[in-house]
C-alpha cells in the first residue's frame, strides 16, 4: 500500500516552502543583474507588471490543478483530462516537466556548489588555512564535483524526510533566516561609500528602454523562472495545501514574497557593486555593461569582501550562506517533482526514490562539470528558455481549454466560498485562456 500523502500543516509552512522554491539564485543573482543591464527601474517595472499579469495567473493554474488532484504532476494532469488524447498529452507534459526540472537541478546544483565553496573560503582564511582557501575559490573540476555532491546530499537529506518533516520544517527555518541575513547585509552595505550610486543605478528608470523587446523578453523569462513555473514544482506543492486554504490569496502571497525578495536583493547587489567600484574593483565588462555572469558572484563580490578587512570575512560568510539557503529551498522543490512521481505512480519508497533520483541528477551534474563548456550553457538555455515557457503554455491551455470550468470553480470555492463573485474569478479565467498563452508564444518566438 502506498504511504499516505504529506500535507503542509499551516499556511505559514506552505508560504515558506513555496516562496522558498521561488526565491533562489534567480532572485538574488538573476534579477539584480538583469535589472542592471536593462535600464534599471524600467526593468523592475516591467518585471512587476509581468509577474502579476502573466506569471501569477500561471502559478494559480498549477496550484489549482495540484490541490484538486492531490497528486504529482503526471497523475494530476491526467486526472483533469477528459478523453484519451488529452490524457496522452497530460502524460507527455507531466513527464517533460519531470525531465526539465531534473536538468534544471543538474545545473543549479553546480552553481549552488560554488556558493558552498565560497562560504568555506572566508572560514578557511579565518583559520589561517590559506592553501585551502585558495583551492576553494579556484574553478577546478575537482572542487566543483565535491561541492555538487555536498549540495545534492543536503537536498536528498531534506526530501527523504518528507513534506512535513523535510520540506516544511526546513523551509520554515531557512526562509526567515534568509530574509534576516538579507536585511542585515543591505543595512551594512548602505553605510559604505559608493552605495548610493548603486542605488541610483538601480532605482532611476531609463524609460526609453521600457518598450525594448529584449527587456520584455528578459523580464518575462525572469518572472517565469523565478516563480518556478511550468515544470510541476508549484503543482506538486499545491497538492500538499489543505482544502481549507484560500488559493488566490496564498498564490498572491507567494508572488509578493518572490518579487519582494528580488527587489530587496537588488538593494543589496547593485549598491555592493558600486561600493566595489569605489574600492577600485572593476565592475564593468568590455562592452561597458555591468559584469553580470558568474564573474559578479565569484569575482566582483569576493574582491569587495577581501577589501573590507576583518569584517569582510563575516560579510562574505553571511552572503554565501544567504546564497546557499536560497539555492537549497529551491533545489528541494525541484527534487520533489520526480520523487513524488516515483512514489505515487511507481510505488517507490520516498527515501529510496530521493536517493536514486538524486544520485542520477548528481551524475548528470558531474557530466556537465567535466564538459562544462559545451554542456552548461546548452542545458541552461534548453531548460529555461525553451522547455519551461512551453510547458507553462501547455499547463495554461490545459486548465483553460481542456479542464471543465465548473470543476475549477468548485476547487477554488473549497477554501473561498465566495470565489464566484470575487475579482479573481472575473479576471483569471480570461487571462489563462487568452492572454497568458499568447504572451508566452510572443516571447517564445522572440
Ligand atoms: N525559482 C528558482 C530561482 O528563482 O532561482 C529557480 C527554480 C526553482 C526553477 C524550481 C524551477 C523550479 F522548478
Amino acid at each position: 500500500m502506498a504511504a499516505p500523502r504529506g500535507e503542509f500543516t499551516s499556511r505559514f509552512g506552505f508560504l515558506m516552502a513555496a516562496s522558498g522554491s521561488a526565491v533562489g539564485l534567480g532572485n538574488i543573482w538573476g534579477f539584480p543583474t538583469n535589472t542592471a543591464s536593462n535600464g534599471g527601474a524600467a526593468f523592475l517595472i516591467a518585471y512587476l507588471v509581468l509577474t502579476f499579469a502573466l506569471a501569477y495567473p500561471a502559478l494559480m493554474a498549477e496550484l489549482i490543478i495540484g490541490r484538486h488532484a492531490r497528486s504529482n504532476a503526471v497523475a494530476a494532469l491526467k486526472a483533469i483530462a477528459p478523453g484519451r488524447p488529452s490524457r496522452l498529452l497530460a502524460v507527455f507534459i507531466g513527464l517533460m516537466g519531470i525531465l526539465t526540472v531534473s536538468f534544471i537541478l543538474s545545473f543549479y546544483a553546480i552553481v549552488s556548489g560554488w556558493m558552498i565553496a565560497f562560504f568555506f573560503d572566508p572560514i578557511a582564511r579565518l583559520l589561517g588555512m590559506e592553501g585551502l582557501a585558495q583551492w576553494l575559490v579556484q574553478d577546478t573540476a575537482m572542487r566543483n564535483s565535491i561541492f555538487v555532491i555536498v549540495f545534492m546530499l543536503l537536498t536528498i537529506f531534506i526530501i527523504s524526510a518528507g513534506v512535513k518533516d523535510g520540506i516544511e520544517k526546513w523551509s520554515s527555518r531557512l526562509m526567515p533566516s534568509l530574509i534576516l541575513i538579507l536585511l542585515l547585509l543591505i543595512l551594512y552595505v548602505f553605510t559604505l561609500p559608493g552605495a548610493m550610486d548603486g542605488l541610483r543605478a538601480y532605482l532611476i528608470p531609463d524609460f526609453s528602454r521600457i518598450t525594448d523587446p529584449q527587456l520584455l523578453v528578459d523580464a518575462m523569462g525572469q518572472a517565469f523562472f523565478s516563480l518556478s513555473l511550468g515544470v510541476g514544482t508549484m503543482l506538486v506543492y499545491g497538492s500538499y495545501i489543505s482544502k481549507d486554504e484560500n488559493l488566490p490569496v496564498v498564490g498572491s502571497l507567494v508572488a509578493l514574497l518572490d518579487v519582494g525578495i528580488a527587489v530587496l536583493a537588488g538593494l543589496l547587489i547593485l549598491p555592493a557593486m558600486y561600493v566595489a567600484l569605489a574600492n577600485g574593483v572593476e565592475i564593468f565588462d568590455a562592452s561597458g555593461g555591468l559584469i553580470a555572469g558568474p564573474g559578479l558572484i565569484v569575482s566582483v563580490l569576493p574582491a569587495l569582501f577581501n577589501n573590507m578587512g576583518a569584517v569582510g570575512i563575516l560579510v562574505a560568510a553571511a552572503f554565501f550562506v544567504l546564497m546557499t539557503i536560497a539555492s537549497l529551498t529551491s533545489s528541494i522543490s525541484m527534487l520533489e517533482v520526480p520523487v513524488a512521481y516515483s512514489v505515487e505512480n511507481h510505488g517507490a519508497g520516498r527515501r529510496t526514490a530521493a536517493l536514486a533520483i538524486g544520485s542520477i541528477i548528481t551524475l548528470i551534474s558531474l557530466l556537465i562539470v567535466f564538459n562544462f563548456d559545451p554542456l552548461f550553457d546548452l542545458v541552461v538555455n534548453f531548460t529555461t528558455e525553451r522547455s519551461q515557457p512551453l510547458l507553462s503554455l501547455f499547463i495554461c491551455i490545459f486548465v483553460a481549454w481542456i479542464w471543465r470550468r465548473n470543476d475549477i470553480l468548485e476547487e477554488i470555492k473549497q477554501g473561498c466560498p465566495q470565489a464566484e463573485a470575487g475579482l479573481f474569478w472575473k479576471i483569471w479565467p480570461f487571462y489563462v485562456k487568452f492572454i497568458c498563452p499568447v504572451a508566452i508564444l510572443v516571447v517564445y518566438f522572440q
